[in-house]
């Protein structure tokens, strides 16, 4: 049986070397499959002289049972093989440090505004909550804004298509927080000093200085004897904490219809020291805050009686004084939702 132990060697061999599970079934079936080499060698036997069947079935068993063990060695230890390299490629290292979660920014202008209420608050300000839908009575005319004044026009505010009511006119997205003043004063009798910081919107094209939303903090103290001296060191105090440095102020004669008289302070430019460059327009101070005494009118809108108590009020744009916290040269990124940005602060 020569030719036997030849395809015993030569399949051994071929078991040998396959190193998958594919590949050594495929040698099943070529050799040991129904129609494979070793058992056609198995039916042959039948044809033999009869003497010689017991030893060549024997022998051909033997071949059968050594290479189908070998087969079923081979295919059992490639299993193996491949769990256990899996195994080591999914290896965890529990000592790697785990990966760093994203966490989210605290926006600039929310930061400002906490800190800035923070400064108010330690002067004794307390904060008074407004609305960003308001009525045009609340936003205009309790205000002594008078019926023709520009700013009621549907060029600068956003009119909202609600009916109007009779005695609080239509409703608008508030311009500015001073309504948050007859609001207050209705609610709460002086002597007080708040804080009202919030979104205002204008009907405005957008450029690098203006968007159709931005924030303000309103401020107003009302008691006896309040004057614009309180104004200045309260107005002085704030910057000084807000920018971390000495600010220098200087108040302009100005008009609002809410304040008589009524000031514009502006702030020496921090850019440039004063000395002119593009931020301040090359004159060396940057307007930041509207200011005066309360509007007899507005105390009396207010249901507060003129006689006996006085204030003082002001409107500051915080995303001015943010941008020029940080030197940003564009409003607009505020609201832009750019994460390069935002994750600066
Ligand atoms: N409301 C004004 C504006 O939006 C700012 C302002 C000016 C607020 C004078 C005040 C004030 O309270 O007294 O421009």
């Amino acid at each position: 049986m020569e030719g036997l132990n030849l395809l015993k060697k030569n399949i051994s061999k071929k078991i040998e070397n396959a190193d998958d599970v594919k590949k050594l079934n495929e040698i099943f079936q070529e050799y040991l499959g129904k129609k494979g080499e070793i058992m056609q060698a198995v039916k042959s036997i039948g044809k033999l002289p009869k003497e010689k069947r017991a030893k060549a079935g024997k022998e051909i068993n033997e071949v059968k049972d050594f290479l189908q063990t070998k087969i079923d060695e081979k295919i059992q230890e490639t299993k193996e093989r491949i769990i256990k390299e899996a195994g080591e490629k999914e290896w965890i290292d529990i000592t790697i440090p785990g990966k760093r979660i994203k966490t989210g920014y605290i926006h600039p202008l929310t930061q400002s505004i906490r800190s800035a209420v923070e400064i108010f608050q330690s002067m004794g300000f307390s904060v008074a909550e407004g609305l960003e839908i308001e009525t045009e009575w609340y936003n205009f005319d309790a205000l002594n804004v008078p019926k023709d004044h520009p700013a009621r026009d549907v060029q600068d505010t956003f009119w909202l298509k609600q009916e109007k009511d009779n005695k609080q006119g239509k409703k608008l997205m508030r311009c500015h927080t001073s309504a948050v003043q007859i609001h207050y004063m209705e609610k709460n009798n002086p002597p007080f000093r708040i804080v009202a910081p919030g979104k205002v919107f204008r009907h405005e094209a957008t450029d690098a200085s203006h968007d159709v939303q931005f924030h303000q903090l309103e401020g107003m103290m009302v008691g006896k004897g309040v004057s614009l001296a309180n104004l200045k060191a309260v107005i002085n105090e704030f910057l000084d904490n807000f920018f971390n440095k000495k600010v220098e102020i200087r108040l302009r004669p100005s008009y609002f219809p809410f304040t008589e008289p009524s000031v514009e302070i502006d702030i020496k430019c921090l850019n440039c020291k004063g000395k002119g460059c593009s931020v301040c327009k090359k004159t060396g101070w940057l307007e930041t805050i509207g200011a005066g005494m309360v509007h007899p009118n507005v105390l009396k809108a207010g249901g507060l009686n003129p006689k006996f108590w006085q204030g003082f009020a002001f409107g500051m744009g915080i995303d001015r004084l943010v941008m020029m916290k940080y030197k940003i040269d564009d409003i607009r990124l505020f609201y832009s939702g750019d994460i390069k940005f935002l994750e600066q602060f």
